[in-house]
């Protein structure tokens, strides 16, 4: 079979609104160095963060012009480099794109063909469907690494956690079950509430209706809860943050309300001093870019390898993501940040050849 040559890419010419700065590219295919591997992307997901890396607004920038999608991808290893072993061509594999912070920049994903480190590089079995195999290594690996890591929930103990259903959220519900941990679970729109429920969460709070501190002394009682998650931070996250009882801590690992913002001074979550320091409570956050940038590469792989075992067993489901092909980036983009989007937009690549320039 001859090497395909050519492929298409969604590359952002600089930092700006990603349906103004993306566009649709013929670019060569790259060849794998030693320890890398080429991958024939399958799937690839479109993650909120991915557009803000194209807006100048997340923890790194890349050089532009740049390969969108920034995260994680399925696909088949095409060829391999020197100093591979251990892995196969025709492979099927999940690639953990995520740059560490502090380290090197890595390929995007928004492609039909990257060249991905061996260490992150995970092999994953045909039964798990390409939807789930490209969501595993985000927003599943912060689901396990919040719970039983940053916060190392236990048996029986509260758990709060905001956007509960948002995929993280979905995914840090269905873990606490597995664990026994409990949880009560904060959602912005009563609409949501019947299917956090279903899904197993054991509390929900609905802010459209229902005050958030109130609610968590109800359901907690004298003790209350020690132990939180945010994405959402803003007045949110302070609410988080008052309801906690003396001593507790929440891990803060987005910024949802305020996605749209581009003033420095509105990113804020607004802390009540006092709760800080006499209440000697905890606000701290996580990114998974800076835990791999932290992190021994093959511990991360044996975290990641964690959490596939959980989908594959069935502890854990990945919400069932939504299909587009790579051209009709547009509607894709616009759906992942309209409210009550359901399945997370993916974009994906049929099996085929790339084209040749001869
Ligand atoms: N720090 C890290 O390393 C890390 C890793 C993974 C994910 N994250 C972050 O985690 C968050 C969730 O990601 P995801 O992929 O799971 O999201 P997602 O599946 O796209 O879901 C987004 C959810 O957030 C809710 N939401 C949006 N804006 C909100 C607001 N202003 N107030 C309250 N809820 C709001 C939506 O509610 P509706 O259903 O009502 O629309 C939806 O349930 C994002 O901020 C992401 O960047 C961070």
């Amino acid at each position: 079979m001859p090497t395909p040559r050519t492929m298409s890419a969604l590359v952002a010419q600089g930092t700006g609104e990603p349906s103004d700065v993306l566009r649709l590219e013929t670019r060569p295919v790259p060849a794998p160095g030693p320890g890398q591997a080429l991958i024939r992307v399958k799937a690839t997901p479109i993650h909120a963060s991915d557009l803000h890396v194209l807006r100048g607004r997340y923890g790194f920038s890349p050089d532009f012009p740049a390969v969108g999608g920034n995260m994680e991808c399925v696909g088949r290893i095409e060829a391999l480099g020197p100093d591979t072993g251990g892995l196969r061509i025709g492979e099927r594999v999940v690639v953990a794109a995520v740059p560490a912070v502090p380290g090197p920049a890595l390929a995007g994903t928004w492609q039909e063909y990257l060249v991905a480190d061996r260490h992150r590089i995970l092999p994953v079995p045909d039964s798990l469907s390409d939807s789930s195999a490209c969501q595993l290594a985000v927003n599943p690996l912060t689901a396990l690494l919040l719970v039983t890591r940053e916060l190392d929930v236990r048996q029986g103990e509260w758990l709060l956690q905001t956007a509960a259903g948002s995929t993280v959220g979905r995914l840090v519900i269905q873990l606490a079950r597995h664990l026994g941990v409990r949880t009560i679970n904060v959602v912005r729109r009563r609409g949501a509430v019947e299917e956090i429920e279903a899904l197993g969460g054991d509390e929900v709070i609905c802010t459209e209706d229902e005050d958030l501190v109130r609610r968590v002394a109800d359901i907690a009682g004298p003790s209350g809860v020690r132990k939180a998650v945010d994405c959402v931070a803003g007045p949110v996250g302070a609410q988080v943050s008052k309801a906690l009882a003396p001593g507790g801590e929440v891990v803060v690992y987005g910024a949802l309300s305020t996605h749209r913002q581009t003033d420095p001074a509105a990113l804020t979550i607004p802390l009540q001093a006092r709760s800080v320091i006499y209440e000697t409570k905890t606000v701290r956050g996580f990114w998974l870019n800076r835990w791999f940038g932290t992190t021994e590469p093959a511990d991360a792989l044996h975290a990641l390898s964690e959490v596939r075992d959980l989908v594959t067993g069935e502890a854990l489901t990945i919400p069932q993501g939504r299909p587009f092909p790579l051209d009709r980036f547009p509607e894709a983009i616009t759906l992942t940040e309209s409210p009550a989007h359901g399945g997370k937009p993916l974009f994906v690549f049929e099996d085929g050849q790339a084209g040749t320039d001869g």
